[in-house]
């Protein structure tokens, strides 16, 4: 398996988004690697958050760098405008569109680095024919819409996404979503899972605990 960095992206859909600006620099400042930004447009996903001004205008708070992962449908029309807002990661779902190959060609030549998301009932196979189009394969362990869900235990699934991400000979990063907690983070690393993505289990506490959180999730005491 490729050894890479483990990375902590904590979703600021559980932040208090009424202090948006202050939390992003809580996370960033207590240590989270990735700032993982859900946008959902109560189409695709049944619950609806923010789209592209609002990322804009939280993108001078920090330098870390921004997982964009788009729960829309159709995407297409909007990858201009979450580039330009100051995304690095843009991240798809292969469940959203007929034109996947179309989709991640356009967020290569926005020049950013492109995921592909899959909902807990896709299977990894979907993406074996675009994988020298793809950076990161996110891995739902929730059916997406909400934080705060209880985590599915797709083992199996990250252990193929991670054996196809190597098959590759690039790094690319395999993320897990919905559900990571301090008692299943170890068994999902294990599983070739390099990125957890964490909302509820990071800012749970309050602000002053947001860095203990993130270290225990990355496999402190
Ligand atoms: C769910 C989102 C997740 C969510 C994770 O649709 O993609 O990023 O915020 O939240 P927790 O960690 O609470 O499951
Ligand atoms: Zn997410």
């Amino acid at each position: 398996m490729t050894q890479m960095p483990i990375r902590i992206a904590p979703s600021i859909l559980s932040c208090d988004f009424s202090q948006l600006g202050a939390e992003v620099t809580a996370i960033d400042k207590a240590g989270a690697d990735y700032i993982h930004i859900d946008v959902m447009d109560g189409h695709f996903v049944p619950n609806l958050t923010f789209g592209a001004p609002v990322i804009k205008s939280v993108r001078a708070t920090t330098s870390k760098i921004f997982d964009v992962h788009l729960m829309i449908a159709p995407v297409d029309p909007l990858l201009g405008s979450f580039a330009d807002a100051g995304a690095d990661i843009i991240t798809i779902h292969a469940e959203a569109g007929s034109h996947l190959h179309r989709s991640l060609q356009t967020i290569k030549a926005l020049g950013k680095k492109a995921g592909v998301a899959l909902n807990p009932a896709t299977p990894v196979d979907v993406i074996t024919h675009v994988m020298d189009l793809v950076d990161l394969i996110l891995i739902m362990t929730v059916n997406p819409g909400f934080g705060g869900q209880n985590f599915i235990p797709l083992f199996d699934k990250i252990k193929m996404a991670r054996a196809l991400a190597d098959k590759t000979g690039r790094m690319i990063d395999i993320e897990v979503d919905g559900g990571v907690t301090r008692d299943n983070a170890k068994e999902i690393i294990a599983a070739g899972a390099n990125v957890l993505v964490a909302g509820t289990s990071v800012f749970k506490d309050g602000a002053a605990h947001y860095a203990a959180n993130i270290h225990v999730l990355r496999g402190g005491a």
